[in-house]
């Protein structure tokens, strides 16, 4: 990194809105806020951009870190700027952060500070410190460095731009996988998007951890009660991993390692994951809710990881509709089965198209009846519509219901009909 002015700063990292640096370092001064540092992802891609040409992704948010109270810094930001550039979105008062944007530019600024986990995996309590200390309670080397932005000084304890220039992920100490196991997730996510390697010793932290299992919470207890860095936190690290283009060789990565442990034992001897998500986005049902239905309890896993209610309830109609194939199967009774004779098995269970989505990305081996019922079977429709039949001097009731149920019938036996005949 160059020692250059803020103007010159502003150069180096495209992404940045000319001057807004600058803006932000003016208010810091006003507001008497002692140090003043970017750090994480942005300065992590500055850094790979200047060693390796490596393009930029556009960066979602600018991390910043001060010593100093990041409510009175916000405060002060808008006061200055205005409410039309500086919009609080959210502060949480118990972890001293805030969320703004300026400019429309998503800003994340933190309190320095020490984190103190009273069980592993439970959310930390936190102690302000100076931005150096600051660094010790981060992820990786990679991650934790920092850019004092009044002395242009780069704070790279860990020895961060050796990683980053080797190419390596390392947690910073050796109680990182244990205090907070979303950062498996996230070593797994960040090698596959930067094509970094994880150093055998922090494969062997990931590894052991999991082996003991330094958390209280196991599989045997309910759902609700797995820590956050076991729940909502993994969730969301999945979610980001999910969005990503190589979400393969992370999944394969956390595979490798064992990792998929943490989330079920089904899923990590499972070998038809890839096939189960390429399908998932094929369809446009959930990529995580393909993921997790071959767990050996998806219901259960859904719950813990507290996904959306309509998510979870999808997933237990998805597994009813997978067993209730697997009887089918079993009972040979389908064998001659064409559109007519499926679209009866199927329809009177009025499931959940998006049930049904899921159920055909798990790989049952119906899988086709079901495929084709959901693109081609279940649009057939009767060339009559209600009004027409009412047009007709049907009465409105239950009868007409009836008569253009008969007479879909008889389109969909005239397509099986004339397809028997197109494929004879
Ligand atoms: N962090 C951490 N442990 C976590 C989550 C975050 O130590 N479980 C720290 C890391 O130092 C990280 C910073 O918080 O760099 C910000 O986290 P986040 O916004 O998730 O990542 P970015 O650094 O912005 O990187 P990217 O968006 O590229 O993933």
């Amino acid at each position: 990194m160059k020692s250059s002015g803020h103007l010159e700063f502003d150069k180096e990292f495209p992404n940045l809105k000319k001057g807004i640096i600058k803006v932000i370092l003016e208010v810091a001064n006003q507001a008497c806020i002692k140090r003043i540092a970017i750090v994480g992802g942005v300065l992590r891609d500055k850094l790979i951009l200047d060693l390796h040409k490596q393009p930029l992704k556009n960066f979602q948010d600018l991390d910043l870190v001060i010593e100093g109270s990041p409510e009175k810094f916000a405060r002060v930001l808008s006061e200055k700027l205005g409410t039309c550039r500086v919009n609080i979105k959210k502060i949480n008062a118990a972890y001293q952060t805030v969320e703004l944007t300026i400019d429309n530019l998503l800003i994340d600024i933190a309190r320095a500070r020490t984190e103190k986990y009273s069980k592993p995996a439970e959310n930390p309590s936190i102690f302000p410190c100076s931005i150096e200390e600051d660094l010790y309670r981060r992820d990786f080397t990679i991650n934790s460095i920092a850019l004092d932005l009044r002395t242009f000084e780069l704070l790279d304890p860990y020895k961060g731009s050796n990683a980053i220039k080797n190419r390596i992920i390392t947690f910073i100490h050796s109680g990182s996988a244990a205090e907070d196991p979303t950062r498996i997730f996230r070593a797994a996510r960040y090698a596959s998007r930067l094509d970094f390697e994880m150093t055998p010793e922090s494969i062997r932290q990931i590894k052991s951890t999991i082996t003991s299992w330094p958390w209280d919470w196991t599989f045997s207890q309910t759902p609700e009660s797995a820590p956050p860095g076991l729940s909502t936190r993994l969730r969301m690290e999945i979610e980001l991993l999910m969005k990503q283009d190589k979400w393969q060789t992370a999944i394969q990565n956390l595979q490798n390692w064992q990792a998929l442990l943490l989330l079920d034992k089904d899923l990590q001897n499972d070998n038809n994951w890839k096939r189960r998500i390429h399908w998932a986005f094929r369809l446009g049902v959930s990529p995580f809710s393909a993921f997790i239905s071959k767990a050996s309890s998806p219901a259960f896993l859904a719950s813990r990881l507290q996904l959306p209610l309509n998510e979870q309830h999808l997933l237990i109609e998805a597994q009813k509709i997978i067993k209730h194939f697997q009887i089918l199967e079993f009972s040979g009774k389908t064998k001659d089965w064409g559109p007519y004779e499926w679209c009866n098995e199927i329809e009177p269970n009025k499931w959940n198209k998006q049930a049904i989505l899921i159920a055909i990305c798990s790989g049952i081996s119906l899988w086709q009846p079901l495929f084709r019922w959901w693109g081609k079977w279940s649009r057939i429709k009767s060339k009559t519509n209600a009004k027409d039949l009412l047009a007709n001097g049907w009465e409105a009731g239950p009868a007409i219901g009836r008569e253009l149920k008969r007479l879909r019938e008889i389109e969909i036996r005239n397509y099986q009909n004339k397809k028997q005949t197109s494929d004879n």
